[in-house]
């Protein structure tokens, strides 16, 4: 590939692929430790590879072709898989994210107006107050002190969502009682164990089985009391709580029950909060170590925004913002696999998919591919500016998945994200930290191992 680098040279830091496959009992212990360990080289090199393992392929995609072709052209029978559904199921019961068939339509269907832009535009205010809120708690910390930025975007993200699903401050959703509920479960029930691996049921006993169902029922009972304070009150609201209390189904009115609207809570807290803190923390540690392009982001809010709180039509005018919040998903997409099981045998032309058979998507080797990227490794956020778009193919960037299951969150995240990062950076000055080591490790989500300790210094 020809050598056109662009604005930046960092190579941020992640995990160092093996130079070689590892055998296999190994390969399966790093599965469970932290897979970017288990992936060899050539992943990265190569279009495709599949295992042979208790009588079924795991198919390793990592090519736009095949990503197209699971989550578009075949998405009827490429399923959300039961490992899936195991890992995440005991939280989110059967809400938009894990529901199938008729089930997901309808609760998509319903959830759907939320997320028209109009609606997302009015939440901007809410986005910002949650950055200002942070600079705030970052100028009251000691000078001199790294600060983890992860738990900092989960406060913020958290706030952002409990405001705008749940409509407003709620004392069962502080931030430290719901981070140790979502870190229980994180390290209990959402993470694959060595019995997974070899198909166990998950209904067998497992050591950590009691605390992960504990922080299920935590997240459960807080859901439940929140729809049962907003149906007391008597009062209609437009977030997303009110319209899901509201909605009805167009051909059978049947509005959604009490365990729809309480798992439907839980997934949009769920999947609302934690993905985009993450692709918050990553952008900052990149900003961090890339002056040019904190100063870049600088001068962008500053010409728009001047001193001003930002709003909708601020964040339309932010593009460089964009460009670093999509090139830090490239590199730290914080769905790094989606994983599908084929209800059917389906040729896709070079591969032969199976009955039963698992199509694991890998979105980070995809999003690090070096026939896909040029220079993979480099924070370039200039390769996202729109001259440069016009040659990717439509499937090789998906930190969002793809097709009619591809999240309905995603403008709301992008928003989200721009008008945190542009609040942060007018007031605050993010420095590195070289005494930390940034390693990635796939749990549910791309996690940073012992979180993101910044130097952060007010401008
Ligand atoms: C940077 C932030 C985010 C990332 C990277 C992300 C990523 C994803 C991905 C990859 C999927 C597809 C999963 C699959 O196909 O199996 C998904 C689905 C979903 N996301 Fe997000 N998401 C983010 C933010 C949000 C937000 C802010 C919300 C809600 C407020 C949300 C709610 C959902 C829901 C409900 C689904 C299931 C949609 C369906 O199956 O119909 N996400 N997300």
């Amino acid at each position: 590939m020809p050598d056109t680098l662009t604005s930046s040279d960092f190579v941020p830091q992640t995990v160092t692929p093996p130079d070689k496959p590892l055998p296999l009992v190994r390969s399966l212990l790093q599965m469970i430790a932290n897979p970017l360990y288990a992936w060899p080289k050539a992943m990265y090199e190569n279009p495709y590879h599949g295992v042979k393992w208790i009588g079924r392929t795991f198919h390793y995609f990592r090519k736009p072709e095949h990503m197209k072709a699971v989550f578009l052209d075949h998405a009827d029978i490429f399923r959300k898989s039961q490992f899936q559904k195991k890992l995440v199921g005991p939280a989110l019961g059967d809400g938009l994210l894990t529901a199938e068939g008729e089930h997901w339509r309808f609760q998509r269907r319903a959830a759907s107006p939320a997320f028209r832009i109009d609606a997302l535009r009015a939440l901007v205010p809410a986005f910002s107050s949650s950055a200002a809120a942070t600079v705030e708690r970052i100028n009251a910390m000691p000078v001199g002190q790294p600060v983890d930025m992860m738990q900092e975007m989960q406060h913020a993200t958290l706030d952002v969502i409990v405001e705008t699903i749940l409509g407003g401050a709620d004392p069962s959703f502080s931030y430290d009682r719901m981070a140790h509920i979502i870190a229980t479960y994180m390290e209990t029930m959402g993470k694959p164990d060595m019995l997974d691996m070899f198909g166990a049921p998950p209904w067998l006993w497992r050591p950590w089985g009691a605390q992960g169902r504990r922080a299920a029922e935590g997240l459960k009972a807080t859901a439940v009391n929140a729809i049962q304070r907003r149906r007391d009150s008597g009062k209609v609201q437009l977030d997303l709580l009110g319209l899901l209390l509201a909605a009805r189904d167009p051909e059978t009115h049947r509005g959604l029950s009490d365990d729809e609207l309480r798992d439907n809570v839980i997934t949009f807290i769920g999947a609302g909060h934690e993905t985009t803190a993450l692709t918050l923390a990553f952008s900052l540690y990149l900003v961090a170590n890339s002056p040019e392009t904190q100063d870049r982001l600088l001068r962008e809010v500053r010409d728009v925004c001047g001193d001003l709180p930002i709003d909708a039509t601020m964040v339309d005018e932010l593009p460089f913002h964009e460009q670093v919040i999509k090139e830090a998903m490239r590199l730290y997409p914080p769905v790094s696999i989606i994983d599908r099981m084929a209800s059917e045998d389906i040729d896709l032309g070079d591969v032969q998919v199976k009955k039963g058979d698992f199509a694991l998507n890998l979105i980070y080797v995809m999003h690090r591919h070096q026939t896909l990227w040029e220079h993979p490794e480099r924070f370039d956020p200039d390769r996202f500016s729109p001259d440069r778009i016009k040659g990717m193919h439509r499937f090789q960037f998906m930190p969002f998945g793809a097709g009619p299951r591809i999240c309905i969150g995603m403008k709301f995240a992008y928003m989200e994200a721009i008008a945190i990062l542009a609040t942060l950076v007018r007031s605050l000055r993010f420095l590195p930290n070289a005494a930390h080591k940034v390693e990635p490790n796939i749990r549910i989500t791309l996690r940073p191992e012992g979180g993101m300790p910044l130097f952060v210094e007010r401008r």
